[in-house]
């Protein structure tokens, strides 16, 4: 009770002087301008690119000094890096976690110097580390409902069996165990679909192509293709098409994201459907990072809503496209 009564006195205090201050988060002063951290996971797609261009073209207009760095495919780097931005003296923390569980203590780190963290586009796990008490919010899609919805895409748009390869992205990340769930629980409520084989091409387009050259050789019967990203869905036109397979027209291709060159695939006809998943995140993370410092307790999830891409509306959406 007296611990409440002085929690609650330094938070009056706290919020009367301009600094935020949730449960027991790091506080955030009002300011014009901080030093802010954006670790990024890697840079090997246009994905990536567009979110890290998203936070330098926010940086001027939101008063941000970045710190950037680049993992550059390793959760162990990653790490390093945060531990790199709490020593250079950061104020602020946008981490994407490259994989649910090795990010956790750098955002325990970073809460223990004081420095109020921001998960953006990909999450921790929910079962050791907390929005509102260990980090403050997470900024990002719903994975599950991505995958759900491909899924639901396939069924309504699939006539008679659907023999499945499915490609998975990072291991031990949130989009590839969410956008796996959602997908694999819809599409088994439909027993016209069988999944043969479910394996990871790490998000990458190389990786996608390669992978899907050793499943086709086990699978020949494989009509459909989910890739939890466009780059390996693309990887995998590429592999049937060396196989003399017709994308699009033998094998349905889809997929997650909403990239120019998955959008032109289905121009082209090769590819059925995208789910986006946006990588514009400079905008709301200098409006969420704001309300913290205004005092306002932040939501534990602040949800960015997803279109879908389909022959329907591709072309108009591809000069928009990254
Ligand atoms: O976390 C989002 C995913 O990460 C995107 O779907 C993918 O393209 C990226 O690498």
């Amino acid at each position: 009770m007296k611990r409440r009564i002085l929690l609650g006195a330094a938070a009056m205090l706290a919020m009367s002087a301009g600094v935020s201050m949730a449960q027991d988060l790091p506080p955030l002063a009002q300011k014009d301008s901080y030093k802010v951290g954006f670790a990024q996971t890697e840079s090997n797609n246009p994905w990536r690119i567009a979110q890290t261009k998203s936070f330098q073209d926010t940086a001027a207009t939101c008063g941000w000094d970045l710190v950037m760095t680049d993992a550059g495919g390793s959760a162990a780097k990653q790490v390093a890096d945060v531990d790199s931005m709490i020593a250079q003296g950061i104020e602020v923390l946008f981490l994407p976690p490259r994989e649910e569980s090795p990010l956790i203590p750098a955002v325990m780190r970073a809460k223990a110097a004081g420095i109020p963290t921001f998960l953006v586009d990909r999450s921790v796990d929910k079962a050791v580390a907390t929005a509102g008490k260990d980090y403050v919010s997470f900024l990002g899609s719903d994975f599950i409902d991505q995958g759900k919805r491909v899924a639901e895409w396939v069924i309504a748009n699939h006539e008679g069996e659907g023999k499945i390869i499915e490609l998975e992205g990072t291991t031990g990340s949130s989009p590839a165990n969410d956008r796996k769930k959602g997908f694999d629980d819809a599409i088994g409520a439909d027993s016209r679909f069988t999944i043969l084989e479910s394996r990871s091409g790490d998000f990458a387009r190389d990786e996608g192509r390669k992978v899907m050259e050793t499943l086709l050789q086990a699978h020949p019967d494989v009509n459909i293709v989910y890739a939890h990203n466009d780059e390996m869905a693309i990887g995998a036109i590429q592999a049937l098409e060396a196989a003399g397979r017709k994308p699009g027209e033998d094998v349905l291709v889809v997929s997650i994201d909403g990239t120019r060159d998955a959008l032109q695939a289905i121009i082209d006809g090769k590819m059925g459907v995208t789910v986006e998943s946006s990588p514009f995140f400079g905008p709301l993370a200098c409006e969420t990072m704001k309300r913290y410092a205004a005092g306002e307790t932040i939501e534990p999830w602040v949800q960015v809503e997803d279109r879908i891409f389909t022959k329907e509306n591709a072309a108009e959406n591809l000069a928009g496209a990254y």
